[in-house]
């Protein structure tokens, strides 16, 4: 599906199967950077030329799409931010390190990227905090039984994946936060590998912060989405001090700063990203949300079915409704694996995937894992099949 978007598709014999870690961008995004740099460079929020007024607003645009895409309340309870890395470091740090005390407990699962587990651990080293893990039952998945039960009355805080990076679980986030909510607890909900595969709405499913990469949307890299509540954005502390986000500061230590979202971006941002965020969301939506869920979950099924006709691969999340599937050529390391797909143009990635936690509720260390996007074809899907089959000669071939 709209593959000639894409010149890095066009123009080769590329399967790229490794989405989860970013995507590709289409050539609109591209233009719009190149626009940028050719036609109108300039700084915002601080220019009175026409470039800088005009991209001041291109970037401000972007914010009122962020808002419409996620349905969030009001533009100012978006902040652009890096990525969903320091999205969540600006969670923890900005507002949970002054909000919660020594004992308070905060829940997270053991699939958790990184990014989700250690902010919390540091936290943990600093004010005391407790980090607890919900229990996954037998498909690794998180039940609303099973995070009942790791509630007490010292828990605060609940911070999951939307989706999993891993075995792309899919947590049921509504529920979660009607849980969360019955029990005086915030939710933070890491959505990276879901914001450009299901449609994820702030507001029907009542998060109180989240966190997403431009990247992994098929937008340019270094730009990411900090949302969160407007009262609680109000309250958060900024991180960064400088340039465009104080309105007076005198020579004595006294400043004022601005309002949110301006105050939580200090100095000068990712122009050029940010307005090509706006692009890539522009992008989604012109194909639409719902028809890339569609699509992308059938071609999984597919890609399922076929990995089924193999006895040699072991399938870890054959029933997880997402676009990630895990699996490994059974006696095969997984990077050797994904080296043999490389020398066929199939990029997947291989490893622990940033959830180093995952392997010992798996009692696996490192699997391949391909996640999927709408342009990625059943074409693509045999053509892996075919691989697979063929890698009885693994070792002569990379060696
Ligand atoms: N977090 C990214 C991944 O899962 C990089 O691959």
């Amino acid at each position: 599906m709209n593959r000639d978007d894409f010149t890095i598709l066009r123009d080769s014999n590329l399967v790229y199967f490794d989405n989860g870690a970013t995507t590709l961008k289409p050539d609109m995004v591209r233009e719009r950077i190149d626009d940028y740099y050719n036609k109108y460079t300039s700084n915002i929020h601080r220019g009175d030329y026409q470039n800088s007024l005009m991209v001041s607003e291109l970037y401000e645009e972007c914010r009122d799409k962020v808002r419409d895409y996620i349905n969030a309340k009001h533009s100012s309870e978006i902040v652009f931010t890096s990525g969903t890395t320091a999205s969540l470091n600006d969670i923890v740090f900005g507002y949970f390190k002054y909000k919660l005390n020594m004992g308070d407990e905060v829940i997270i699962s053991e699939s958790e990227h990184a990014s989700n587990v250690l902010p919390w651990f540091k936290l943990q080293e600093e004010i005391g905090i407790i980090v607890k893990y919900v229990s996954l039952d037998d498909k690794n998945e998180i039940t609303i039984d099973n995070l009942k039960k790791a509630i007490t009355n010292k828990t605060k805080v609940v911070s999951l994946a939307h989706v999993t990076n891993v075995i792309g679980d899919v947590r049921d986030i509504k529920s979660i936060s009607k849980l969360c909510h019955d029990n005086n607890i915030l939710l933070i909900v890491d959505a990276a590998q879901s914001i450009a595969h299901v449609p994820v709405d702030v507001s029907d499913m009542d998060i109180d912060f989240m966190a997403f990469s431009s990247h992994k949307m098929y937008g340019p890299t270094g730009v990411g989405v900090l949302y969160g509540k407007f009262n609680l954005l109000q309250e958060m502390v900024p991180r960064n001090y400088g340039g465009d986000m104080n309105a007076i500061f005198t020579r004595d230590g006294y400043m004022e700063l601005k309002d949110i979202p301006s105050r939580l971006e200090a100095g000068t941002p990712n122009i050029e990203g940010v307005i090509g965020l706006s692009r890539a969301i522009d992008y989604i939506s012109g194909i639409g949300i719902d028809k890339i869920s569609k699509y992308e979950h059938e071609l999984r099924d597919y890609l399922v079915s076929r990995l089924k006709e193999l006895d040699f691969i072991t399938l870890y999340n054959e029933d997880n409704y997402s676009t990630t599937v895990a699996f490994n050529i059974k006696g095969v390391f997984s990077q050797d694996a994904a080296i043999y797909l490389d020398k066929y143009n199939i990029c997947v990635r291989a490893g622990n995937h940033c959830a180093k936690i995952l392997k010992d509720v798996f009692n696996i260390a490192n699997t391949c894992r391909i996640s999927l996007s709408f342009y990625n074809t059943r074409r693509e899907v045999d053509l892996l099949i075919n691989v697979l089959k063929n890698s009885k000669n693994i070792w002569e071939e990379i060696l």
